[in-house]
């Protein structure tokens, strides 16, 4: 068999090799921790729930959806984004369901890019946003994330023979990998540029409801002139645990909905009725559950930034999203202690290079697992590192 050399252009997916590896500890018997993959650990809200029940035994619900969305999911985002964002969209052409944010960040790639564009993407950041843009044929042009620059693009310093031939430009705030959050006017420039060299902003909000400390991270979309300029991806998968359910949308710029929506007619056929009339109780009846998860999150926060600290690592304890960004010890790279941890401590977390070159020197750790178990893997890098196992 012959397989379309697409598929060699890019690397093997992070997670599904953490995954592997993980499988394999586990098949050994060792009682693994996985601090690697961002996928909460708690259920799914009960209204969200109730209302999938109640709407699969509809049997209306049973037949193709539209591809538009229906009108009650798109009237119950555009509330959400009224009440939340304060930003107004218009149901009937700026909102179209996705099923889930990877799903549309992939997608919106392949209605933007043609071969020879370039994608601007963030370095280190959500593999999709390379592997999108590499499927489209097109070539990514990474934007370093450094920690003295508060781990945003430097949208100043990119080359104009780049601008020239770039056709979009992914942010993603509040950000994974890094946990870091937007400064105010940071996206006042992004449209400025986009505006100032025919570019599509995407800026995919998969983040936003799980937030520490009093703050509330915006939507792109509240930026004067978001719209004229670009769409945000927004995702229910974090803030109400529903990873699993693939809901999410995509809003602002009509053309750019439109695209997006007339690529997905050929490839898939739209989201489960069901789960749209779930994704409307998430969004009505339990909007102010990613608050309730917030608290969660802040609680293992501040219990991990503790106990890192304790260990000599030196840590940025987020505002939002459920990462932390760890520089390694000296002495290390980011494999060698990932590698070092698994082995020792049975933790796995994610090596920093694999969300771009620019990751090296650092791990994600994810707050995604109980409190008590958030504990153990700290205790245990802590004794592998104190007895002197875990060394460079
Ligand atoms: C930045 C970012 N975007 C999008 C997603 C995808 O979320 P989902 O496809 O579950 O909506 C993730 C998941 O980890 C993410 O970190």
């Amino acid at each position: 068999m012959r397989f379309a050399q697409r598929l060699d252009a890019v690397p093997p997916y992070l997670f599904a090799e953490l995954e592997r590896k993980i499988a394999e500890k586990r098949a050994e018997g060792v009682d693994v921790i996985s601090l690697g993959i961002g996928d909460p650990d708690l259920p799914t809200p009960e209204p969200v729930i109730e209302a999938l029940a109640a709407a699969a035994r509809d049997a209306a619900t049973h037949r193709y959806p539209t591809n538009h969305g229906s009108d009650e999911f798109r009237a119950a985002a555009a509330g959400f984004y009224r009440a939340r964002f304060g930003v107004d969209l218009d149901p009937g052409s700026e909102i179209v369901p996705a099923l889930g944010g990877k799903e549309a960040v992939g997608h919106v790639a392949m209605a933007l890019l043609d071969p020879g564009d370039v994608c601007l993407s963030p370095d280190p950041g959500y593999p999709p946003y390379t592997s999108g843009a590499v499927f489209a044929g097109a070539e990514v042009h990474y934007l370093p994330l450094r920690a003295e620059q508060a781990f945003l693009p430097d949208l100043d310093t990119i080359p104009e023979a780049v601008l020239r031939r770039a056709n979009l430009l992914f942010l993603d705030y509040p950000n994974n990998p890094t946990g870091a959050v937007v400064e105010d006017g940071y996206f006042e420039r992004a449209v400025e540029l986009a505006g100032a060299n025919d570019l599509v902003v995407v800026h995919d909000n998969a983040y936003s409801e799980l937030c520490y400390d009093g703050y509330r991270a915006p939507s792109f979309l509240e930026t004067p002139g978001a719209k004229e300029v670009g769409v945000e991806i927004f995702s229910l998968s974090k803030g109400w645990n529903m990873t699993g359910w693939r809901a999410g949308l995509v809003a602002g710029n009509a053309e750019v909905v439109e695209a997006y929506r007339q690529l997905k007619t050929n490839l898939d056929s739209g989201m489960f009725e069901a789960v749209q009339r779930a994704t409307v109780a998430a969004l009505t009846d339990a909007r102010d559950f990613p608050r309730e998860m917030s608290a969660v999150y802040e609680r293992r926060r501040d219990l991990l930034a503790e106990a890192l600290a304790a260990i000599g690592l030196e840590v940025e304890p987020p505002q939002a999203t459920p990462y932390f960004w760890v520089p390694v010890p000296d002495g290390h790279t980011s494999a060698s202690f990932t590698e070092l941890v698994l082995e020792e401590a049975a933790v796995v977390v994610s090596p920093g290079p694999s969300f771009g070159p620019s990751g090296e020197g650092f791990v994600r750790l994810s707050m995604t697992v109980p409190d008590d178990r958030l504990e153990e893997a700290a205790r245990r890098i802590e004794s592998s590192l104190r007895s002197g196992i875990i060394q460079a």
